[in-house]
């Protein structure tokens, strides 16, 4: 019903008396009244004016349910959405909703982390209200080892993103971190429910900085508010992420993976590069030439030899 109500007094941005709403909406003035305070003490600014009515003068910017789905218009993705103030990872209440049997493309979001986990065993620093904070949960019917594609699909989706809200180019790192002018802005982790030669069901994880001021960023990160100079819907920057995840998906799920490494190709900034890549507490240097159809990264040594990374950490060397 807020939904009908926020509709409702947008798109006649003007006052609207609360008989003219509770009529249009068929609930009674009481109802009416109750939800609007409901709504006001979520953050909308509505006022009301004796003999003329209520006015919506203001939205804050929550990923309030039904604000997320209102004109998503997915297919599967974020049909159930599970919303938080807070919870300590989305990824875990993700896992259990995995193993509840969630449908595919059941969406968890918190407003805030209190311990928001990044790969290799660090934390993502998740303040309230100021990144999109999700694990996305998918179904789908390949091979565990084929699984870091995924990853790249969402790196690649991310991107598609904030190009088309934003107008802002990000670049990918392998295998899975955004960035802008070479400073990180999300990171992606996927964690995956599995036997030997079937996947049960995937959780991608992402964390975005959007509106975090300067200076309470790490050392290496940057929001999009940084990169752009003013504050960005989330919501709207969600939705478009959501809509590129459906796409590529399904491109992934109908076509196999290359086009997504096509797409990948032409966003990240790690091929053609001299790299030194961590991995299970080795590392190896040489070039960056190409990634396999399963998102392993292939790295030319100085012998000669093509050696195929499916995880690790990389760093450019200069
Ligand atoms: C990384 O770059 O190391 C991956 C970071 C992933 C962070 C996101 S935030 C939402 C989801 N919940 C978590 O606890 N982690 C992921």
């Amino acid at each position: 019903m807020k939904e009908k109500i926020l509709d409702y007094l947008n798109k006649k941005h003007d006052y609207l008396s609360g008989d003219q709403i509770s009529k249009h909406l068929g609930i009674s003035r009481q109802g009416l009244w109750k939800h609007i305070q409901e709504l006001k003490d979520s953050g909308y600014e509505i006022v009301a004016v004796p003999h003329l009515g209520y006015r919506l003068e203001s939205c804050p910017d929550r990923l309030f349910v039904f604000e997320v789905a209102r004109n998503l218009n997915t297919k599967f993705i974020g049909k159930k959405i599970h919303y938080f103030d807070y919870l300590a990872s989305t990824m875990d209440l993700a896992m259990q909703l995995g193993m509840d049997e969630a449908a595919s493309g059941s969406l968890v979001l918190a407003e805030s982390q209190i311990k928001g986990r990044g790969r290799l065993g660090r934390g993502w620093f998740s303040p309230k209200y100021k990144g999109i904070y999700l694990s996305l949960i998918l179904r789908p019917k390949i091979l565990p080892a084929t699984c870091p594609i995924l990853t790249l699909m969402s790196a690649v989706s991310i991107c598609e993103a904030v190009k088309e809200v934003i107008d802002l180019d990000a670049q990918i790192k392998w295998p899975n971190d955004v960035l802008i002018h070479n400073k990180k802005v999300a990171g992606i982790l996927t964690e995956m429910n599995a036997e030997v030669d079937k996947v049960n069901f995937v959780v991608i994880g992402i964390g975005l900085n959007v509106n975090n001021d300067k200076k309470s960023l790490i050392a290496g990160a940057t929001s999009l508010k940084e990169q752009q100079g003013v504050e960005i819907s989330r919501v709207v920057l969600l939705q478009e992420i959501l809509r590129r995840i459906e796409n590529n998906y399904l491109l992934l799920v109908d076509k196999g993976s290359s086009e997504i490494i096509n797409k990948w190709r032409n966003f990240t900034l790690t091929l053609g590069t001299r790299v030194k890549v961590h991995y299970q507490n080795k590392h190896i240097e040489g070039q960056a030439t190409d990634i396999d159809a399963d998102g392993a990264l292939l790295i030319r040594k100085d012998s000669g030899l093509i050696q195929k990374i499916s995880s690790g950490d990389v760093t450019a060397c200069r």
